[in-house]
């Protein structure tokens, strides 16, 4: 029987703008993410139906590895697969799991059938996010997220992460982002600008989330936590997608560490220090053959 074995990263966005309000009820994005070493991984064997197994806290919500896998399946004749996924990147937390899992599924799938498939063409029925996670580094995304321009390299990077361990759905921020928009949105310009050349001191003055006041005034607690988790990295915390996910950058690997050790030892939830991929690298590893 055929398998494969792939890995699923977690992403930060990095900036983020709302444009405004589309006739489809979407908001228009201006975002760049990039991935960050945080995974789910998938594996994906042949078999006689659909199953999946998951490692960790039930999915919440829509489990996008089988949206995937029927997606796909509407647009070839493809056997059942048996899928396993180990999850390392919490649920609803605004890192794009369930997102970055759909992907690796449609990545799955392509290669182990040999399907020839418009992977962003199925992506894109599935989520705004899934078409970032096609890509293999950091990238602006427009439209509702799923118009995905990789960007020239930037220096290297890492992150703290923090989540608090609760969730907040991304409908529910979008739905309260309108009383945070301004007439004249951030353009995407500056950001992109520092992003190719300065390390996390520069990059941290510009770094940017207009959901965080919509995911604040839902849950004002959170609001609190970025303001404890900047008193311990130097360039500030900002969140994540539509949360509830808060980071800070740090100048290496062992500052991320040392500083993930402070907050794990000041605040309770998920906390993890992670490299984030600032060019198109091979963070995806693949393994496939036979069992
Ligand atoms: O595309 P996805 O299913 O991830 O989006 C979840 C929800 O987030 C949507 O139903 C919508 O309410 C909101 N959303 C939005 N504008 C976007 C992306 C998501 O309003 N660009």
């Amino acid at each position: 029987m055929k398998r494969i074995r792939v890995r699923c990263p977690a992403k930060l966005n990095l900036f983020l703008e709302i444009l405004g309000r589309r006739p489809d009820g979407y908001h228009e994005l201006s975002t760049v993410m990039a991935p960050i070493g945080i995974y789910d991984t998938l594996t994906v064997r042949e078999a006689k139906t659909f199953a999946l197994d998951v490692e960790g806290p039930p999915l919440p919500g829509q489990n996008t590895v089988e949206k995937a896998y029927r997606a796909v399946a509407r647009r070839r004749k493809i056997p059942g697969v048996r899928a396993q996924l180990v999850k390392g990147i919490p649920a609803g937390s605004g890192m794009g799991g369930g997102s970055s899992d759909a992907a690796g599924m449609i990545e799955a799938l392509d290669t182990l059938f040999d399907l020839g498939l418009d992977r962003h063409e199925v992506a894109a029925e599935i989520g705004s996010d899934v078409n970032f996670f096609l890509e293999r580094g950091p990238a602006h995304c427009t439209g509702r997220g799923e118009q995905v321009a990789p960007i020239p390299s930037g220096p290297p990077l890492h992150a703290v992460v923090y989540w608090p361990g609760f969730s907040l759905s991304t409908a529910a921020v979008y739905g309260r982002v309108r009383e945070f928009l301004t007439r004249s949105p951030r353009i995407v310009i500056d950001f992109l600008n520092s992003f190719g050349r300065e390390g996390p001191e520069g990059l941290g003055r510009v770094l940017f989330n207009r959901l965080e006041l919509a995911a604040f005034a839902l849950h004002p607690e959170l609001a609190a936590l970025r303001t404890r988790l900047s008193e311990f990295c130097p360039y500030g915390a900002r969140m994540t997608g539509s949360g509830s996910a808060l980071y800070g950058l740090c100048a290496s690997g062992a500052e991320a560490r040392r500083l993930a050790q402070r907050v794990r030892a000041n605040l309770a939830g998920f906390v993890a220090a992670a490299g984030v991929v600032t060019r198109e690298g091979a963070w995806r590893s693949r393994k496939s053959g036979s069992s």
